[in-house]
């Protein structure tokens, strides 16, 4: 099997780069990000805040109770948490600034570890997160770091809660991204980096096309590598 790690902060375009590169590769697209997303909406519905003082042992204490599955329907994954399909609900900006704190919890990282190993373990995967390069899959066959500037994330993911009819202003969405890369990367347990031998794509001035061009090439060199 060959496992391509894409790592980079928020809004970088990880998620829609690696799906339709997976599309053009015949490979699995696999977000993490939708696991932790399902848990902090778990944590959210149960009244549960990243301000409570107690915040890692209540989520810590809630784990046991949750199931969370990514599944491949008609070609596009979605995520179920306790059965129920919430692929939408996780979307929620407010459900974002909750999976970045519940994600600096070290009990929720181990929780989601084997089910991320696993789907690597059956399929040819294109998996995307802030960690897969670094601890989730140390021994990818490829490894990406996905970034762009800051105020081009913003915009970026501003336009994505726009069309997806969230209201929102860009300071907003500005302040929320640097919070949360601040965040995913000054954390304790599996911080944002660049993984040792990745590569750097930085998408600032590539176009969606360019981008994905580059991470099919990437792991096309990769495949042939596999087959001789
Ligand atoms: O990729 P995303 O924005 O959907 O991820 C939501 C949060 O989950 C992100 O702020 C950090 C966390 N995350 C993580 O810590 N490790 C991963 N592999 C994926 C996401």
């Amino acid at each position: 099997m060959i496992s391509v790690a894409i790592d980079g902060p928020v809004g970088a375009g990880k998620s829609s780069v690696a799906r339709a590169s997976a599309k053009r590769l015949d490979f699995i697209y696999a977000d993490t990000g939708a696991l932790y997303r399902g848990v902090a909406l778990y944590a959210v519905r149960n009244g549960i805040s990243e301000n409570d003082a107690d915040f890692a042992d209540k989520i810590s204490a809630i784990l046991h109770e949750i199931t969370v599955e990514l599944k491949i329907k008609e070609g596009d994954q979605r995520i179920f948490l306790c059965g129920e399909d919430v692929s939408e609900e996780i979307r929620l900006p407010e459900i974002s600034m909750a999976a970045s704190s519940v994600s600096s919890v070290p009990s929720v990282r181990d929780f989601l570890l084997d089910l991320q190993r696993d789907i690597a373990k059956k399929n040819n995967v294109l998996m995307d997160g802030r960690d897969i390069g670094t601890v989730v899959l140390p021994d990818a066959q490829l490894k990406i770091f996905i970034t762009a500037s800051p105020e081009i994330r913003a915009r970026r993911r501003f336009e994505e809660l726009i069309n997806k009819g969230v209201e929102t202003d860009f300071e907003q969405v500005l302040n929320d991204l640097n919070r949360r890369d601040y965040q995913d990367s000054h954390r304790t347990v599996a911080p944002l980096k660049m993984a040792e031998g990745a590569v750097l794509l930085d998408t600032s001035e590539l176009s969606f096309e360019q981008a994905v061009d580059r991470v099919v090439e990437l792991t096309e060199t990769i495949v042939e590598r596999n087959r001789t």
